[in-house]
């Protein structure tokens, strides 16, 4: 239980209730604050924590244990006050966000980190003018966020990288998986691959070259299925015996500085796999064939 550590949601909508829903079930005392009604963002808790029970992300009992964790304020200095980390799900307005940050940091002092759920607002941005810049950054979520563990952290010029870790660890104990953006880049590094496979699918329709409908199968039923058990670099290392280095080989090239840089990527990446998703070429492709399996039967295809 971390019930004496305490997360603060600041914008209690579709992201914060979300990312509040988390910070109970994994035991923190979690406090909304927003200007809106609150029995709206208390309906809207509500709600959220009834979806995780039905479908299944929740026990009954745990939801309810951990709806006894959460309070709901529209005072400042009570919401934040002690909080190990704010989580900022305002909406998308800098100056907006700023401002609340000076609000905060009057209160917290350095000791509370900042993360902002900000989609496309670069943390050195949010950062500037804060009283204590090195404790913002960026933690942007997915969407439904009660559900995806994805956080892409990312620090501004002025972020400490401790503070990073710090974050890091708290976002872990609440469920998340964490990445780290090492650089600033608009859409950071998710919204890019997303915009990219979009962009390619958007033409494809365009040109004719199938239906909106063939479009969304070939995703689900092909690259996506593999895509969400082995991402990306991982999936195309497993499609050829001895991974980047073999494929360029195979192909009659020497493995470039890429290539080699991949292929290390991707061997500590087995190797940092829980054992019992596969933490070996062999046992790693005996685990995405479980998934695989389990998937087709929940689409019916099994
Ligand atoms: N919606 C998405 O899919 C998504 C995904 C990832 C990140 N984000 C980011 O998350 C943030 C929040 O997005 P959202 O979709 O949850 O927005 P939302 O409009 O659903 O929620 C914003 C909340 O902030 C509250 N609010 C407005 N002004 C306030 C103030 N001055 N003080 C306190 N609360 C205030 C509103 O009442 C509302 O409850 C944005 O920065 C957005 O870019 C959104």
């Amino acid at each position: 239980m971390n019930a004496e550590k305490k997360i603060t949601i600041i914008g209690a909508g579709m992201i914060g209730a979300g990312l509040a829903v988390n910070s109970a079930l994994h035991g923190y005392r979690t406090i909304l604050y927003d200007v809106c009604d609150l029995e709206i963002v208390k309906k809207r808790m509500e709600d959220i924590m009834d979806i995780m029970v039905k479908c299944g992300a929740a026990a009954k009992e745990q939801a309810a244990q951990a709806m006894e964790l959460v309070s709901y304020t529209g005072d400042m200095k009570e919401a934040v006050e002690g909080a190990l980390l704010v989580e900022e799900c305002l909406p998308e307005r800098l100056e907006l966000k700023q401002s609340v940050y000076g609000r905060i940091q009057e209160i917290t002092g350095a000791g509370t980190l900042i993360a902002s759920s900000t989609s496309g607002l670069l943390p050195s941005k949010l950062q500037e003018g804060a009283l204590y810049p090195e404790a913002i950054m960026a933690a942007h979520p997915y969407n439904p966020s009660y559900l995806l563990p994805l956080i892409e952290l990312c620090g501004g010029k002025k972020t400490s990288r401790k503070n990073i870790e710090k974050a890091k660890e708290i976002f872990c104990e609440i469920g998340k998986v964490p990445i780290i953006c090492q650089k600033e880049v608009e859409g950071f590094l998710v919204n890019k691959l997303s915009w990219a496979c979009m962009s390619a699918a958007q033409e494809a329709v365009k040109n004719g070259l199938c239906s909106v409908e063939d479009i969304d199968k070939a995703i689900m039923f092909g690259p996506g299925m593999r895509m969400a058990v082995t991402g990306q670099l991982l999936t195309i290392s497993l499609g050829c015996e001895g991974g980047f280095l073999a494929l360029a080989e195979k192909y009659g090239k020497e493995p470039s500085a890429e290539d080699k840089l991949y292929a290390a990527g991707v061997e500590q990446e087995i190797l940092n796999r829980l054992p019992e998703q596969g933490n070996t070429v062999e046992s790693v492709c005996g685990f995405r064939d479980y998934m695989f399996a389990e998937l087709l039967k929940l689409h019916g295809l099994l």
